[in-house]
């Protein structure tokens, strides 16, 4: 079994929900199915759509693939690799975009989230077919399963409505992906209510030093209830964060001393810095081992491997489609 999931390097760094909002479900997924396949890639092609700096996308790509190795991702297991040096994702793109409607992807929902922010005329094509490349990406390795936010299903629906298509018009060539949500992810929210976000200024990367988290952690409001009167956990922003971080046993204990006389929130906030501390060191530890050289040499040995499966793909295709001579 594989699974397919991907990395946009639209940033060179992750915040705290992305962490427990696409890391660790990831890890858990990986965990559940202890013998499948997984190829995690950096959607590189598709930040392009946004993102036209050249250095901060290379750079991007390797700063991100870092912190996923310092997040515990095993590089063993994870296959990662750079899809823009393999030629065929683009290949398989014009396939498809020979085969899909105007209409159909005038539906898409990143084509109307691009409408909502601008003009029609001045959407780039390639925003326009983003879910083309997406289904090439997915369709080229056979993936079973994709593990994705709400956001995205529709994108991995016209992957498998291509793939159909294809297979009705061409015999049997792709497998359908299965589409992955994982309802239990938490949206990490801060404390003005929103979900954590860089759109939002609300976050707090997990390469922040101890004086910005700490600055971040002072200005979370809290209610005047003084010492002596009982909390309620529940009502508390800086609760709601402690909570990311605790074991069960921890949350009881925590809880109970909002219940009883004599938490300030001076101290809470002050458990809750060293929670988040005691976390993000130990990545920011391995992330400073980590060299650059270290990550291009091993995405471009995965990328080697991967293409090798692509171009066999690809093969089996251009027969399908009489493009081999
Ligand atoms: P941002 O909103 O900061 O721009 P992205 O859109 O780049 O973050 O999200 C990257 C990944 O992290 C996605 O899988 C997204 O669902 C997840 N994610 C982002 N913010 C949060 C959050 N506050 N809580 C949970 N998951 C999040
Ligand atoms: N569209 C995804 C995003 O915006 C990234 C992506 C590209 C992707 N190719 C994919 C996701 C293939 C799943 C499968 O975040």
């Amino acid at each position: 079994m594989r699974i397919l999931t991907w990395v946009k390097p639209t940033d060179s760094q992750f915040h705290i929900g992305n962490y427990f909002g696409a890391i660790k479900p990831m890890l858990h997924l990986a965990d559940k199915f202890k013998d499948a396949e997984i190829f995690l890639f950096l959607a590189n092609m598709h930040a392009f759509t946004q993102l036209h700096d050249a250095s901060a996308l290379k750079q991007n790509g390797i700063n991100i693939v870092k912190l996923y190795a310092a997040c515990w991702v095993d590089l063993e297991r994870f296959i990662i690799y750079n899809p823009a040096e393999i030629p065929w994702h683009a290949q398989l793109g014009w396939i498809f975009t020979c085969l899909t409607h105007m209409g159909f992807m005038e539906r898409m929902h990143s084509y109307k989230e691009a409408l909502d922010k601008g003009k029609a005329k001045e959407i780039s094509i390639g925003t326009f077919c983003y879910p083309i490349l997406m289904a090439a990406d997915i369709l080229l390795y056979d993936a079973n399963i994709v593990p994705v936010g709400k956001d995205q299903k529709q994108h991995v629906e016209y992957a498998r409505d291509i793939a159909m298509k294809f297979n009705n018009e061409f015999g049997e060539t792709f497998k359908m992906p299965d589409v992955y949500i994982q309802e239990e992810v938490a949206t990490v929210l801060w404390v003005d209510g929103r979900k954590m976000s860089k759109s939002y200024n609300n976050y707090i990367w997990l390469l922040d030093d101890e004086k910005t988290i700490l600055k971040r952690v002072k200005q979370i409001p809290t209610s005047t209830l003084a010492i002596e009167e009982v909390k309620n956990p529940d009502e508390c922003n800086v609760y709601k964060i402690c909570k990311l971080f605790l074991t069960p046993e921890e949350d009881e204990i925590l809880r109970k001393r909002y219940l009883a006389w004599g938490l300030s929130y001076k101290d809470v906030k002050e458990y809750l810095y060293e929670k988040i501390i005691s976390f993000v060191q130990p990545i920011q530890k391995r992330y400073a081992e980590i060299s650059d050289e270290t990550i291009i040499a091993l995405v471009n040995k995965n990328t080697k491997k991967v293409n090798e499966i692509a171009q066999k793909k690809i093969e089996e295709i251009y027969k399908k489609v009489g493009f081999k001579l």
